[in-house]
C-alpha cells in the first residue's frame, strides 16, 4: 500500500505544531497501525530526519497508551478497537490519512502525538483504590461473597484501560465516562463501600480540578470508548456523588 499522511509536529509543549505530509510505499495491509508507524520511523532516521514520537506500550489493546485521533476519531474507524490493535487493511491504498494527538486542555501535548494523561492518574490517586488491613493473616479472596450480577457489573466497568478517548471524542472534553468506570468498579462491589463516600467526591473534585469539561450526555464517549463502557457508569457516578454529598 501506498499512504499519503498527514501528521501533528510539535517540538515541545510551548512550541505552535503544524501537520507535516509524509508518504509511504510498501506498506503490508497486515501491519498493525503502530507498525506503519514503525516503519515511517525507520525511514525518518534512515534519513536523518527526527522520528515522530508516539506513545505505545502493550500493543495488544490492554494498556491505554496508544492514544492517536485517526482521521478525526479517537483509535480510528473500528469499533472497540485501540489504535495498536487497528490493521492497515482498513484503509485502501492511496488513502490520506490524518493523525493527531488527543486533543484536550487537561491532556497537553507533550511532543508530536505523546499528550500528558497524568491528570487520570491524579484522579485516580484520589480515590479509586481499596484499603486493605494487610497486618496479620492474608484474608482468603472468598471472604466477602460477591453475587453474580454485581461482580459481572463491576468486572464491566474495571475494563476501562484509561486510555482517554472518552475525552478526546467529546466536546466538552469531559471525563465523565472515566471516572464513572472507576467509581462503578467499586460501588458495585462490597469491598468498595468503606470509602465510597470520600471516594465519589474526592475523585469528581479533582476531575473538575484538572480542568475536563462537564458531561452533557451526548454519548460520544461510549461510541469511541474502545472497551465498550456504558454511559449508565456515568449514572452511577452522579448517583454515588449525590449520595455522598446528601450523607455529608
Ligand atoms: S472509558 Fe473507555 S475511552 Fe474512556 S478511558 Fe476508559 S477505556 Fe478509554
Ligand atoms: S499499546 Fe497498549 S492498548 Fe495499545
Amino acid at each position: 500500500m501506498k499512504l499519503f499522511l498527514k501528521i501533528w509536529r510539535q517540538e515541545n509543549a510551548q512550541a505552535k505544531g503544524q501537520m507535516v505530509d509524509y508518504t509511504i510505499d510498501g506498506i503490508d495491509p497486515n501491519m498493525s497501525f503502530l507498525e506503519m508507524l514503525d516503519v515511517l520511523n525507520e525511514q525518518l532516521v534512515a534519513e536523518n530526519k527526527e522520528p515522530i514520537e508516539f506513545d505505545h506500550d502493550c500493543r495488544e489493546g490492554i494498556c491505554g497508551t496508544c492514544s492517536l485521533q485517526i482521521n478525526g476519531q479517537p483509535h480510528g474507524p473500528d469499533r472497540l478497537t485501540t489504535t495498536c490493535q487497528l490493521h492497515m487493511r482498513r484503509f485502501k491504498d492511496g488513502d490520506t490519512i490524518y493523525i493527531e494527538p488527543f486533543r484536550a486542555k487537561a491532556f497537553p501535548v507533550i511532543k508530536d502525538l505523546v499528550v500528558d494523561r497524568s491528570s487520570f492518574e491524579r484522579i485516580q490517586q484520589a480515590g479509586g483504590y481499596v484499603s486493605v488491613n494487610t497486618s496479620g493473616n492474608t484474608i482468603d479472596a472468598n471472604t466477602i461473597p460477591v453475587d453474580k450480577e454485581s461482580a459481572d457489573t463491576a468486572f464491566d466497568s474495571a475494563a476501562c484501560i484509561g486510555c482517554g478517548a472518552c475525552v478526546a471524542a467529546c466536546k466538552n472534553a469531559s471525563a465523565a465516562l472515566f471516572v464513572g468506570a472507576k467509581i462503578s468498579q467499586f460501588a458495585n462491589l462490597p469491598q468498595g463501600q468503606v470509602e465510597a463516600t470520600q471516594r465519589a467526591i474526592n475523585m469528581v473534585n479533582q476531575m473538575d480540578a484538572e480542568g475536563f469539561g462537564s458531561c452533557t450526555n451526548t454519548g460520544a464517549c461510549e461510541i469511541e470508548c474502545p472497551k465498550g463502557i456504558k454511559l449508565t457508569n456515568i449514572a452511577t457516578m452522579n448517583r454515588e456523588f449525590i449520595k455522598a454529598t446528601t450523607k455529608g
